[in-house]
């Protein structure tokens, strides 16, 4: 029998367009044979969608039009099985699924959220759990991680917004520590939102107020000289991690960005999200050795973040000074950074099935570890009168 593979994708995202891409490049490229593909769609407006049709990327150029033809859905579990029920008066169960492969980018998807929804379900899913999908989108508390795991990571400095709005002055002078030129971002949102390079103290307000627009919390960035970016891709869990080759990035929008904006141009593009179509160069042109350090710090910060499924480990390289910092982690990177993989001799149908695997595996793991206990507590707890005779309480409060 065929497996079925939920593909969720969409949702209240800036990248939910990329997402639709990500989501049908895959759905297309799963093998088959294998798996059955019932793609769930989120929209905009959040609400839940399936049906063949949504593995059509056309589909999506007038989604307000088609979706009539699309069935409403919400996920449900019922003694061991996962099913998309249809919502409205006369519901019925429109599929079952197996095991849900979340392929969403950016905020209020890939940072956890929706991770924490398939968990609280219980259904098998692939890639990072909460812990995880939540460093990811973190470039503060990440680097807290990176930094406790001896990690390279470049100077920088953070603070919240109300800390920067009541001490303006305070913040500047830890900033002037870094050395200009600095970069200025939003912490948790990705994509080069809000993000600006700064030459020097008197464009420095400008910046940190414009990423204030965007995010409660602000990390500040000494930026890295003779700068190459290099991205590399993992696959695997806590027990196991694959490497694949690196890619250099050559011009995608984020660089384009930097250099407009270091060159005082203010011009502000969306990024790639390194997709497959991004101008890059595979593999990256840098040597040997920087080669092998870079997948060895891809693993331990795989690892340093509890990350699973296929994620991508991107760096900074100051080629002078040949010295590599991890800037971020994708935990659900562009077209799954599949074009990283086929040049490292995986088909995408194999990566995908490898990563299904792992979702399975680490599933069928976790449900034998321990996670409730026969308990008489609540037999013991009957009402505010009962309560005063339990164990570990004191006046009706636990204590
Ligand atoms: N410390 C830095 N030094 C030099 N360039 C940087 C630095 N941090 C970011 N950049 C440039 O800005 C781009 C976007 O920054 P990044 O931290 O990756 O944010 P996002 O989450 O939006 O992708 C990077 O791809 C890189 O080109
Ligand atoms: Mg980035």
């Amino acid at each position: 029998m065929k497996i079925k593979l939920g593909v969720i994708f969409g949702g209240v995202s800036v990248e939910h367009e990329i997402s639709i891409i990500s989501a049908v490049q895959a759905m297309n490229a799963v093998d088959k044979e294998k798996y059955d593909i019932v793609p769930i769609y989120i929209a905009k407006d959040r609400t839940w969608y399936t049906g063949k049709m949504l593995m059509d990327i056309d589909i999506y150029k007038d989604f307000e039009d088609l979706k009539k033809f699309a069935t409403k859905v919400t996920m449900y579990k019922k003694d061991n099985s996962f099913y998309l029920q249809s919502m409205g008066l006369f519901k019925r169960i429109v599929e079952e699924v197996d095991v849900v492969f979340p392929i969403v980018h950016g905020a209020n998807v890939e940072d956890g959220t929706i991770a924490g929804y398939l968990e609280t379900i219980g259904v098998p899913y692939v890639g990072s759990r909460v812990l995880g999908a939540a460093l990811g989108q973190d470039k503060v508390v990440m680097k807290q991680v990176f930094a406790a795991c001896d990690l390279p990571i470049v100077p920088y400095t953070w603070f919240f917004d109300n800390e920067y709005l009541n001490d303006a002055d305070k913040i500047t002078k830890e900033i002037k520590k870094l050395g200009y030129p600095v970069i200025v971002k939003p912490a948790t949102l990705g994509s080069s939102v809000g993000i600006t390079v700064v030459k020097d103290e008197a464009a420095l307000d400008d910046a940190i107020m414009d990423a204030i627009t965007y995010d409660t919390k602000i990390v500040v960035e000494k930026m890295v000289d003779n700068l190459v970016e290099v991205n590399c891709s993992v696959l695997g869990d806590y027990e196991y991690q694959q490497t694949s080759v690196l890619e250099e990035v050559m011009s995608s929008d984020e660089f384009l960005t930097y250099k407009e904006k270091y060159l005082g141009g203010g011009k502000k593009t969306g990024a790639s999200k390194g997709m497959a179509s991004t101008s890059r160069v595979v593999p990256a042109r840098i040597s040997d050795k920087l080669t092998e350090e870079v997948k060895e710090i891809a693993k331990g910060a795989f690892k340093a973040l509890n990350l699973s499924g296929i994620c991508r480990i991107d760096f900074l390289i100051d080629k002078k000074e040949n010295k590599v910092y991890i800037n971020e982690p994708n935990t659900i990177p562009g077209s799954l950074a599949f074009y990283l993989w086929e040049p490292s001799g995986k088909k995408y149908s194999v990566l995908l099935d490898e990563a299904i695997t792992l979702a399975i595996k680490d599933y069928k793991n976790r449900s034998k570890k321990t996670n409730s206990f026969d308990t008489n507590v609540l037999s013991n707890f009957s009402g505010v009168k009962g309560v005063k005779g339990l164990k570990g309480m004191k006046g009706g409060k636990l204590n």
